[in-house]
């Protein structure tokens, strides 16, 4: 699916109707990631179809695993990916770079994994990714044993002589998803004992993902260990709906009067739901359901109705919990309520600097809006006017931009829109079945 560059969105009344949004990208990440050290086959269904996880299979194709797509038994759905692994410690080298493109988990994780492995690998990615910290992977795995060269800065390109690695324990800084599922993927092939203390909860699903394929993980509080040396299995994975795409349909919905959406097969793993709770501060009204586990993941259905919206304050200990949230999150404070963040100056080293060029496109829309160093407050009673706002090759920023959109008085021209191919290249069609407008009428 292919989505132009510029992309205009029309103030919309509400948003109301059903969807079911893409695969999870962290967990996709992880499922291929694993299954190119497993031993065997394993399939996976609805896979996020997004560049980000196709850089990943990409990667491990280069690496020696077999990949291949089948088609979905029922249509409308992605592929089946079959991936035949190679087994711990099995990949070959590639015979170029490892293109991780606009992936940091990619590039993250993946060193985790090659960094185990008896050759030299090159990883590399598009210019925003380039410009990302990578001192968060190179000290832990370098103290395992692997041996790093990197741009100024700590930068990408990464290369990474791997080899035989000793397990560690770790205790970093930085909450980071990532960094600790770097540290145990390659911990689970090293010698001896891994263990990840960390300084505040993240998402989970490594830890969910190595015991689908048949590894022990031992979790103690914020501390995960695993052991070096043990095999994983092939299996057969499905991937619920990602959160964080789901996150955009549903803080419009709780964002304007009259709204009501419904979002099946989604990801309700309580390590990524804390949105939830957020939007219910807010003031919106809120039924998750969980049906189902999916290899670990629990999977059910999320109702979000608008009801009415109070100021919003995001304290840094709720940070890491909403990360991916927060651009998103501040736009609620363009429809009413305002929106303060603090603690979150991580957002400036994703594929954006996420405080900068969050606060000039709503700005540039109209919003009422102020950078701080590690957060930014956008302050409600200035109904937006939309305009032209730049996504800065940023999924997340050109998804909350449209969001915005949807409550201002005139047109948002989002240029740069195609960066939204990363997590969710259907955004704009799903939100433009939502969207109630007067013209149209309401949709089913
Ligand atoms: C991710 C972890 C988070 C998040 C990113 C995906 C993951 O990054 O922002 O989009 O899949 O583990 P950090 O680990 O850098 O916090």
């Amino acid at each position: 699916m292919r989505v132009a560059d510029r992309v205009t969105v029309s103030p919309a009344l509400t948003v109301s109707g059903g969807l079911r949004v893409p695969g999870d990208k962290s967990i996709s990440h992880r499922y291929a990631l694993l299954a190119a050290i497993a031993d065997g086959r394993s399939t996976i269904a609805h896979y996020a179809p997004g560049a980000d996880c196709a850089s990943t299979l990409a990667c491990i194709r280069a690496l020696g695993a077999i990949v291949s797509r089948t088609p979905a038994p029922r249509d409308h759905e992605p592929p089946i990916i079959t991936i035949e692994g190679r087994g711990v410690r099995g990949l070959r080298a590639a015979s170029g770079d490892l293109d991780c493109g606009n992936s940091g988990s990619t590039m993250r994780m993946l060193a985790g994994v090659v960094a185990a492995h008896p050759f030299l690998s090159t990883l590399v990615g598009d210019a925003s990714l380039s410009r990302r910290p990578m001192r968060r992977i190179i000290g832990p795995l370098s103290d395992m044993g692997a041996v790093f060269t990197a741009a100024p800065g700590d930068r990408p390109p990464v290369r990474i002589q791997g080899g035989d690695l000793t397990g560690i324990h770790f205790k970093p800084d930085t909450p980071s998803a990532q960094v600790k599922s770097a540290v145990l993927l390659a911990g689970l092939q090293a010698s001896g004992t891994t263990t990840v203390s960390e300084p505040a909860s993240t998402r989970d699903h490594t830890e969910r993902a190595l015991a689908a394929f048949g590894a022990q993980v031992t979790l103690q509080s914020r501390q995960v260990t695993v052991q070096g040396g043990q095999r994983l299995q092939g299996c057969d994975l499905s991937v619920p709906g990602d959160i964080s795409s789901a996150a955009f349909m549903a803080v419009a919905a709780a964002a304007m009067a009259g709204a009501d959406v419904s979002i099946s097969h989604v990801g309700l793993n309580p390590s990524r739901s804390a949105l939830l709770e957020v939007l219910r501060r807010f003031g919106a009204e809120i039924e998750a359901t969980v049906d189902d586990q999916w290899n670990g993941e629990p999977v059910g259905r999320l109702r979000i109705r608008h009801h009415r919206m109070t100021d919003l304050v995001i304290t840094p200990d709720e940070v890491p919990e909403v990360i991916d949230e927060l651009p998103v999150l501040a736009t609620l404070g363009t429809f009413g309520g305002s929106v303060t963040v603090s603690g979150a100056s991580e957002l400036r080293v994703k594929e954006s600097d996420r405080i900068a060029e969050l606060v000039a496109g709503l700005r540039a829309m109209g919003a009422d809006a102020d950078e701080r160093p590690d957060g930014f407050q956008v302050r409600s009673g200035k109904r937006l006017t939309g305009g032209t706002v730049h996504a800065r090759h940023d999924h997340r920023l050109a998804m909350a931009f449209a969001i915005a959109a949807l409550g201002a008085t005139g047109p948002t021209h989002i240029e740069g829109a195609d960066a939204v191919a990363v997590s969710y290249p259907a955004f704009f069609d799903d939100l433009e079945r939502l969207a109630q407008r007067a013209e149209s009428g309401p949709r089913a």
